[in-house]
């Protein structure tokens, strides 16, 4: 089943960054919008057919505003540059209520968070929530230049002392990933979210500590290698029908040609609408929204992109 879209109204389009503007959304019917925690996103569908997913990155506690920053991505498939250019005060767009695929685990007792550009989205909103919780955390923005960085003043503001700003523009200003994760004695939990670059320097520093462990949010979907693919068979519960997926085509694919209708936005392992429940059998993970310790449960799986290391999955279909 597709999500009910939601109609609304631009209240305020403004850039706040180079190459980045934030929107403002409100319900055209002036109704309260679904409530949302730190690390939630929408989805935005644009007039030319595509979907597209941002973070929320307004005050969780206003119901009647959603805020969202979008980074003009030139080399993207196009979804920024159509915002940017179309999208503007007073606009009516359709969006999806908010989904969460990068919660914070406010159980623990030391977070370090660190976003790189457009990243910081997901993030203010964590430091904001840990701020009002009285956690210990340390917070990390690194942006290619003062012009670049989102967001900046306000955090400024707010954060004072427990924000760090790095600039790859200034020569001396480079955050020294490796040395900062060395100084954590005590259990910490690590919240990021920035460029694939980024995200794999941190995991390359993270790994030799265990007390350190990262929850990540990626941009985009990780290349897969699909030379190796081959068939497998799904099983269909609620119909018995068991059906054969070859090794160049996807769940998705042979579920849509029987006829089956399945909620996706990227189907590229990002955004987690596909997630199927996994009754049976074991799923070779290749999505970008469950996390290890959800990957080794076997309970879901994203059809869009992962396939089977067992010969046969029963999928709750
Ligand atoms: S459609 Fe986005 S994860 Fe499958």
């Amino acid at each position: 089943m597709a999500s009910q879209s939601i109609p609304v109204r631009v209240v305020t389009a403004e850039t706040v960054a180079k190459n980045i503007r934030a929107y403002t959304l409100a319900r055209e019917d002036g109704e309260t919008l679904p409530a949302f925690g730190a690390g939630a996103h929408i989805d935005v569908l644009t007039d030319n057919g595509l979907t597209r997913q941002y973070s929320l990155c307004g005050d969780p506690t206003n119901t009647q505003e959603y805020k969202i920053a979008v980074q003009l991505e030139e080399q993207g498939r196009g979804g920024s540059s159509w915002i940017h250019a179309n999208i503007h005060t007073a606009s009516e767009i359709q969006i999806n209520p908010p989904r969460n695929h990068f919660e914070l685990d406010e159980s623990a007792d030391h977070y370090l968070l660190i976003a790189g550009g457009i990243g910081i989205t997901p993030i203010m909103l964590m430091a904001q929530r840990l701020q009002a919780l009285g956690k210990n955390f340390s917070f990390y923005y690194l942006a290619r230049s003062h012009e670049h960085a989102a967001f900046a003043e306000q955090l400024r503001n707010t954060f004072g002392e427990r924000l760090h700003c790095y600039f790859s523009d200034a020569v001396d200003e480079r955050l020294n990933i490796a040395e900062l994760f060395a100084q954590q004695s005590e259990v910490t939990e690590i919240y990021t979210c920035g460029s694939e670059h980024l995200l794999q320097a941190i995991l390359d520093a993270a790994e030799p500590h265990p007390n350190l462990t990262v929850h990540f949010e990626r941009f985009a979907a990780v290349e897969q290698d699909n030379s190796d693919n081959t068939s497998f068979e799904i099983e269909l519960a609620r119909s018995g029908k068991v059906l054969t997926v070859s090794p160049d085509q996807t769940i998705l694919e042979v579920l849509r040609g029987e006829g089956f209708t399945v909620e996706t936005m990227c189907e590229e392992g990002l955004c987690g609408s596909c997630e199927v429940d996994l009754l049976s059998g074991e799923a070779d993970h290749r999505d970008s929204v469950l996390n290890e310790a959800e990957k080794a449960e076997q309970s879901v799986l994203m059809v869009c992109c992962s396939r089977a290391v067992s010969p046969r999955l029963k999928l709750d279909i």
